[in-house]
């Protein structure tokens, strides 16, 4: 940092030198200068309004299953500690953005409530999936989302119900300095052993299908309209190409694997030779779905 953070910013609570290898599940990256750490929406509120009066960049970082930081980053990262309660009205669950993704829907699994099965093996944070609408099976965030809280880029609290063009594939207009504070589902009452037995079998095909029990951050492509990314980069013939301990899965082709010491380079050009090729071989420009960050 070449100036002084203002003292408004430095009243919510944060840490220094945070190495995102520590922050993200595919384990790269270099060191997060300023990570901030905010326990109530009042401090984010805070961290927010002081990045725009000094005109400073910030990011928003979730739970770091879907990005990788090249390098260091000096600009301030905003990472919400809120409360990891879950607040309950009839069949609607509304939770704080920070609270684990997958610990939410085995949550709404316990109490009886269907709709949130296919987010049973996505990992990350809440804020991260409304983010990036999540989805899986078929289902994604919108179809069950009827409220949501959020900080616009100017640091004004905002609560809604989704609208039209808010929300698509695997996007959603959130970015850009937009952080969302909680969401709302509205959920359908079950019966549990169902819910779990859905929940168990989406596992199971995720398990057979995924490279789970190696450092991954999901998906790496969308898949393109009426396309799959996995089978394209798949037909390329492009599983299992490596540099250093990043490789391209075995199992599933959309997927990128950390062996160990894998580096943020390294998975960036890799992402890099596995897009050249799926052109050169199938004419499609894939479109990255993890972030990358650099400063
Ligand atoms: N396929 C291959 N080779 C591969 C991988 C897949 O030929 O290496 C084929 C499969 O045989 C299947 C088709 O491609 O016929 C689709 O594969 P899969 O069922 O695994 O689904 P996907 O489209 O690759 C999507 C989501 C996943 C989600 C699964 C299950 C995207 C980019 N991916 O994968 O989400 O878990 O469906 O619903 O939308 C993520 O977003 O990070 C993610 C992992």
């Amino acid at each position: 940092m070449t100036r002084p953070l203002p003292d408004a910013l430095l009243m919510v609570p944060h840490r220094r030198d945070v190495p995102f290898s520590k922050l993200t599940t595919l384990g790269v990256g270099g060191l997060c200068r300023w990570l901030f750490e905010p326990t109530t929406e009042l401090e984010a509120q805070t961290f927010v309004r002081a990045c725009v009066q000094e005109g400073l960049a910030w990011r928003v970082l979730g739970g770091g299953s879907n990005l990788v930081v090249l390098g260091d980053l000096t600009m301030p990262v905003l990472r919400l500690a809120l409360p990891k309660t879950i607040h309950r009205e009839g069949h609607r669950l509304t939770t704080h953005a920070s609270h684990g993704h997958i610990a939410l829907a085995e949550a709404a699994a316990g109490a009886g409530l269907s709709g949130l099965e296919f987010a049973s093996g996505i990992p990350g944070s809440l804020g991260g999936a409304i983010r990036m609408n999540a989805g899986a099976y078929g289902r994604e965030w919108v179809d069950v989302l009827t409220r949501y809280r959020f900080l616009t880029p100017e640091g004004d609290l905002v609560e809604k119900a989704p609208e039209p063009g808010e929300f698509r594939y695997r996007w959603s207009f959130l970015t850009g300095g937009h952080v969302v504070l909680s969401a709302t589902a509205e959920l359908v009452e079950g019966d549990s052993a169902t819910i779990r037995a859905q929940v168990a079998d989406y596992r199971e095909k995720r398990g057979t299908s995924q490279p789970l029990s190696k450092r991954n951050a999901g998906c790496i492509f969308k898949n393109p309209p009426g396309q799959s990314a996995g089978r394209l980069i798949d037909q390329a013939g492009l599983k299992g190409l490596r540099l250093g301990d990043a490789e391209v899965s075995l199992e599933h082709a959309n997927f990128l694997v950390n062996h160990g010491k894998a580096t943020a380079t390294e998975f960036a050009e890799l992402m890099g030779q596995v897009r050249t090729k799926v052109w050169e071989v199938h004419g499609v420009e894939l479109e990255p779905e993890v972030e990358i960050w650099r400063e």
